[in-house]
């Protein structure tokens, strides 16, 4: 059986939990997909920095993996360039791709969706929000039927952490952000993070994807958590109320039926009671409210090198049935070979 081959870009806090979780279990990942699932190579800066990489996977260079003997292109990399030039290059050469970089897909998604339609291949990118939440494929898809009017919640593990921490402890901010660092929740630049940057990113993702739109991250209001103080948490707690740092994304219907999206990511304080007060840690979780599904809320862990690892792994695992299915890579079955109980069995 031909193997679909893959190429990772990138081999940070997640690139190494999918490596790790995909030579793991190459079984499981063969019966899923039909075909093995094989890395082909490992782009990365420094490569003494990953001794545990198999040497012979590892490169510096990046473009040459790309235009090498692959199927799929997973990005790990991050921010724009030169994450961006390589998955055009990957798509225009009928490559699809894999991606987790909200910063990238906020900024130059159509671009990108574009090239794949072009080229007819895909590009998947669960993990660019909330971790291992499967949220955008429920939106895109399970959704995709119904009509959604709000999509608010947590979307940043990082900022939760320390705003939970900060409420809990009383601790100060800067030594909550430097745990949240050491736990790999933490962009490489953290004022992503704190500044809102990141969950903005994401909110453009969402409303995109919610309301069938393009959106820009230029259009999402943000505000992050570096002016908050103790004071403000106190002062919150004392009303009954914490605070969280919310992306809101909604359906706005002017008094003339005319409609708009809106999307912004700022600081609230909200009730105590209420569902968004008790995620805690890195935890993320997003309200979708749909005209006919009504509320739905998606809650997990929304940072962190395995949860995202979780999420590019489905995803890999999609984009590799596809390939499999369209022919272009072998035909097997995909049913799981586990036993099953037998009935009346505990
Ligand atoms: N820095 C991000 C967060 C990582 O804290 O949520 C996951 O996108």
């Amino acid at each position: 059986r031909e193997p679909i081959r893959v190429a990772l870009l990138g081999c940070g806090t997640v690139g190494t939990e999918v490596l790790r979780l995909l030579q793991g279990r190459p079984e499981e990942f063969a019966a899923r997909t039909g075909a093995p699932v094989q890395v082909t190579g490992v782009a990365v800066r420094r490569p003494h920095k990953h001794p545990n990489v198999p040497e012979h996977l590892l490169t510096t260079d990046a473009a040459a993996l790309v235009d090498g003997d692959v199927d799929v292109v997973v990005e790990l990399i991050g921010g724009i360039e030169p994450a961006r030039s390589l998955l055009l290059r990957a798509l225009r050469g009928g490559k699809s791709v894999v991606t987790g970089n909200k910063a990238l897909l906020a900024e130059h998604g159509s671009e990108l969706y574009s090239a794949a339609d072009e080229a007819g291949v895909d590009i998947y990118f669960e993990a660019a929000v909330a971790g291992a939440i499967p949220l955008l494929r429920p939106l895109r898809e399970s959704l995709a039927g119904d009509r959604i009017n709000r999509v608010m919640g947590i979307v940043n593990g990082t900022t939760n952490y320390i705003l939970s921490a900060m409420d809990s402890t009383g601790a100060g901010y800067s030594e909550t952000l430097d745990e949240a660092g050491r736990l790999g929740y933490a962009e490489a630049d953290p004022t992503a993070d704190v500044d809102g940057f990141d969950a903005a990113a994401k909110a453009t993702i969402l409303a995109a994807l919610a309301f069938h739109t393009r959106v820009a991250a230029t259009d999402v209001y943000r505000e992050g958590i570096s002016a908050v103080r103790p004071g403000d948490i106190a002062a919150a707690k004392s009303l009954d109320r914490t605070v969280k740092l919310l992306a809101i994304c909604e359906r706005v219907v002017a008094e003339d039926g005319t409609e708009s999206v809106s999307a912004r990511v700022h600081p609230a304080m909200i009730p105590r009671d209420h569902p968004l007060a008790s995620v805690g840690g890195a935890f993320n979780a997003v309200f979708v409210e749909a005209e006919a599904a009504g509320s739905l809320m998606f809650y997990g862990q929304g940072a962190g090198g395995a949860p995202s690892a979780s999420a590019v792994l489905g995803d890999l695992v999609a984009v590799a049935r596809n390939l499999v299915v369209a022919g272009k890579g072998p035909r097997e079955s995909a049913h799981a070979k586990l036993p099953v109980q037998p009935m009346g069995a505990t």
